[in-house]
């Protein structure tokens, strides 16, 4: 209201610093009045009640120790007025006047005091020399708190910056002229078009508010995805784009069969041990009467010939292999189990996918498999008779459950990135070229393999990456040919060679987000907010 009846008085304001705010005595010339101002302007000018321009300066406001001298005066004011007059009292010693003063006053202070004159020694104390002082610091500062500025001018300011009094800081003030809508009424402008004011009619003569095309408009809440599911997006993406088709994950529960046997996993294998495997426990009868028939204690049979042929290989060899020789047990095959890796699904993929060269009929997925999304080349029969084997290439990217000891990079479940590569006549260096190619488009540049150990794969490959910010070589996968004792009870011809790799989704993550603690990743530690704000992830 000041500033339009100012305006319709005086038809523009030169300067904004000349304004008194209502219920102060001085004029608004501290930075707190004009930022006031500077409120009540922009929502005026909003309504293009008024235009107006910014001017900068720059002016001083006071420290803490700054307001504590215009109340209690300065330092060597203190430690003048704490003195006796001579011959009045005796002198006070240093100690004394620290005493009294305090240290900080009384160091500062005394040297000050000394200079203006204003105290002297006598004996080991300090006494008054002059019966009255002028505190022109405290005066300065009063003039600065008031004015922003002083006029004995910058000398002096910067003397009372050097001392960490004052600090100076940007200002503005500004000047006023009437706008299109200029009027000294502050009645707010419609901001709506009600059913009233059209049954009345008073829409007719209502002002409105116009439409600010500028705002920003209020942000959307709304779900956000995890970075977990964000990196698994971009890694699915770059097996989608390699011609790669999904494979189905959802059976968390496995069976010792299709988890470790058809695998060719040694049945007394170390991974098969209670450390790191979770084995159902099918005991639930107890505990839950009615939904007993619902928890099955083992798993239903695989077909029996393809059971017969994997025990087969297992205990006394077969497709070139000694096997492992030692006694097969029925009741480790039907465990029912946790999924220790995403190649339980692998499995059953490939033995769905060998199921013509079996001689089956196959449908489903399978078939889908088999002859609709596959794109790697080279698969033709290149003899007259058709074995029924088609290459395909095939991923998942799914939870995997290990019995490990938690720590800030291992969780008792993770997700598991797989691939499969099913054609006639690969080679390692196929692998080797396929690795590269893969984790080049996740980021990876450089790659480096080591020789390892795998039950299901010969050759095996655990893949290493440069990881530039920690400088050194990490393991980021693990990979191999999967092993004829494998593909070959599946019924895959002779000539097909079968490559597998796996990387953890949490790895890459934590790595995308610099993420060192996997705590702050998933579990009740998890900040919602964090998730929220985390940025979209492109490899
Ligand atoms: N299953 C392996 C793992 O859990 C990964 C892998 C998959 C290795 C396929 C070779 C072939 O680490």
């Amino acid at each position: 209201q000041l500033i339009l009846d100012t305006l319709d008085e005086k038809s523009n304001i030169e300067d904004t610093r000349a304004l008194t705010i209502p219920g102060q005595s001085q004029p608004a010339t501290s930075h707190e009045d004009q930022i006031t101002i500077l409120g009540a302007l922009n929502s005026l000018l909003s309504r293009e009640m008024i235009l107006y321009e910014t001017h900068e300066v720059s002016s001083h406001a006071l420290t803490v120790e700054g307001s504590q001298i215009v109340n209690e005066g300065s330092h060597e004011a203190r430690v003048w007025a704490a003195l006796p007059a001579k011959g009045e009292g005796s002198p006070l010693t240093p100690v004394q006047l620290k005493k009294q003063v305090g240290d900080e006053t009384a160091k500062v202070g005394q040297g000050r005091a000394f200079k203006n004159g204003w105290i002297g020694k006598e004996g080991d104390g300090f006494i008054k020399l002059v019966s009255s002082v002028q505190d022109i610091t405290q005066l300065d500062l009063k003039e600065i708190e008031s004015t922003g500025t002083l006029k004995a001018g910058e000398k002096t300011l910067a003397d009372l910056r050097k001392r960490k009094l004052i600090i100076q800081r940007k200002g503005q003030w500004f000047t006023v002229h009437k706008g299109s809508e200029f009027s000294t009424s502050t009645a707010k402008p419609e901001t709506d078009l009600t059913a009233d004011m059209l049954t009345s009619g008073t829409w007719k003569t209502s002002k409105f508010k116009k439409y600010n095309f500028d705002a920003e408009g209020a942000p959307t809440e709304g779900g956000a995805l995890h970075p977990l599911l964000k990196v698994r997006e971009e890694i699915r993406n770059i097996f989608l784009e390699m011609g790669f088709a999904e494979m189905p994950t959802s059976s968390f529960v496995e069976s010792g069969f299709w988890c470790f046997d058809a695998l060719f996993v040694p049945q007394q294998h170390p991974a098969r041990d209670l450390q790191d495997t979770f084995y159902l426990s099918g005991d639930h009868n107890q505990h839950f009467e009615s939904i007993s028939h619902t928890d099955p204690k083992e798993s239903l049979p695989p077909e029996p010939e393809y059971y017969k042929r994997v025990s087969t290989v297992h205990e006394h060899g077969g497709y070139g292999s000694t096997g492992y020789r030692a006694p097969w047990s029925r009741a480790e095959s039907s465990k029912l189990l946790l999924r220790t890796h995403t190649t339980a699904s692998s499995a059953h993929m490939l033995y769905k996918l060998a199921a013509k060269c079996r001689g089956e009929q196959v449908e489903g997925d399978a078939a889908e498999f088999a002859h609709g999304v596959s794109t790697t080349d080279g698969g033709e029969k290149r003899d007259a008779q058709d074995d029924g084997f088609r290459p395909a290439k095939l991923f998942s990217i799914d939870r995997v459950f290990r019995n490990e000891t938690m720590d800030a990079t291992h969780l008792a479940e993770f997700h598991q990135v797989e691939g499969v590569v099913a054609n006639r006549d690969l080679t390692l260096a196929d692998l080797i070229g396929f690795m590269r190619v893969f984790f080049n488009k996740m980021g990876i540049e450089k790659v480096r393999f080591k020789p390892a150990y795998n039950p299901y794969t010969e050759p095996s490959l655990e893949i290493f990456a440069f990881h530039p910010m920690l400088d050194r070589w990490v393991e980021v996968g693990n990979s191999g040919m999967f092993r004829p004792e494998m593909l070959e009870p599946m019924g895959f011809p002779k000539d097909v060679r079968v490559h597998g790799w796996g990387l953890s989704l949490e790895r890459p993550t934590m790595i995308r987000y610099g993420i060192n603690n996997i705590r702050t990743l998933v579990g009740h530690k998890v900040s919602i907010e964090g998730i929220e704000n985390s940025p979209a992830v492109m490899f």
